[in-house]
């Protein structure tokens, strides 16, 4: 049984970047190749053993609470046309087993704000974070290895505490991260003794940036109440998290997979490529289509 019950999804934000996609529907609800972004952070929360899900959502994110519930006419026509295949597909979007939480975060004040908004839901417990724009795939995950936040658990489970998701990016891209200090460390679980947001390439600490994933303490929720605003005017998770170092632990975990950054198009695309390409039904054409385009 894992340790962590909970997952909280902020999908408050508006997704500027991905306009006009964006603007009737949530940018959490854009599909990779037949799956929005948010089913795929919600099956990595499940895979992990997560049976909670927490949404904090916002205005114009209704789609996200009808992807999660019932769709009664779809299922009675599915049924009625005997189609069983597909009824079980839209069927397995929440399986009986796993229970759906809403809490509206008023106003986009940052992500820190938007987590805070769950405390009540969440409670006095370790819990994930999973920021659905970041499509995490765990490196054998489609061979059926562990996904990220799963190999986040199992870090927790070895040395509890704050695990936050970190990668490598080039030092001209800290400007788009909260990056961490772990002093040079290089094993997979590291300390980390400090943490800024969206630092000047000039001033990061280190290249290892957060990614999308954090197992958080209850802890984390005072801390973040604590801080002022932040980079960009906002209350930022990264501030909470970096004011526990010291009193609690916390610690930075390169994950084995990759992350793509589907709040942006390149990432979008590459992903979308990518699971093409790894899906049986698609690789064969779409390798040809890619070949053809190449010449
Ligand atoms: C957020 C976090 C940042 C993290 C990033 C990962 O930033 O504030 O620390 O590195 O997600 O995607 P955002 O992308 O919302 O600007």
């Amino acid at each position: 049984m894992t340790p962590i019950r909970k997952a909280v999804f902020p999908v408050g934000g508006l997704g500027t970047r991905f306009l006009p996609a964006t603007k009737a529907i949530p940018k959490e609800m854009l599909p990779v190749v037949d799956k929005p972004l948010m089913q795929y952070a919600v099956e990595e929360a499940y895979a992990a053993g997560i049976r909670e899900m927490i949404f904090v959502t916002g205005r114009n994110k209704r789609a996200i609470e009808d992807h999660f519930d019932t769709a009664y006419e779809l299922e009675a026509e599915l049924e009625a046309a005997g189609k069983g295949a597909l009824l079980e597909l839209v069927h397995s979007i929440k399986p009986d087993d796993m229970d759906v939480f809403y809490v509206r975060q008023p106003r986009a004040l940052g992500l820190g704000h938007a987590v805070l908004c769950a405390e009540r839901l969440v409670g006095d417990q370790p819990f994930a974070v999973l920021l659905a724009d970041d499509l995490m795939m765990g490196r054998d995950q489609l061979q059926g290895g562990p996904t990220v936040l799963g190999q986040m658990v199992d870090a927790f489970a070895r040395s509890p505490g704050t695990v936050l998701a970190v990668q490598d990016v080039p030092r001209a891209d800290t400007r788009r991260y909260g990056v961490v200090d772990v002093r040079g460390a290089t094993a997979p679980l590291a300390e980390v003794f400090g943490m800024v947001e969206k630092p000047h390439p000039d001033q990061a600490p280190s290249t290892l940036a957060v990614a999308g994933r954090y197992i958080l303490t209850p802890a984390v929720f005072e801390s973040i109440r604590r801080q002022p605003r932040g980079a960009g005017g906002e209350i930022q998770l990264t501030d909470g998290i970096a004011a526990l170092i010291g009193t609690e632990k916390v610690q930075a975990f390169r994950y084995e997979g990759r992350r793509y950054d589907c709040g942006s198009k390149e990432g979008f695309l590459e992903a979308t490529i990518d699971l093409a390409l790894a899906n049986p039904d698609l690789s064969a054409s779409v390798r040809a289509h890619l070949a053809r385009v190449m010449g």
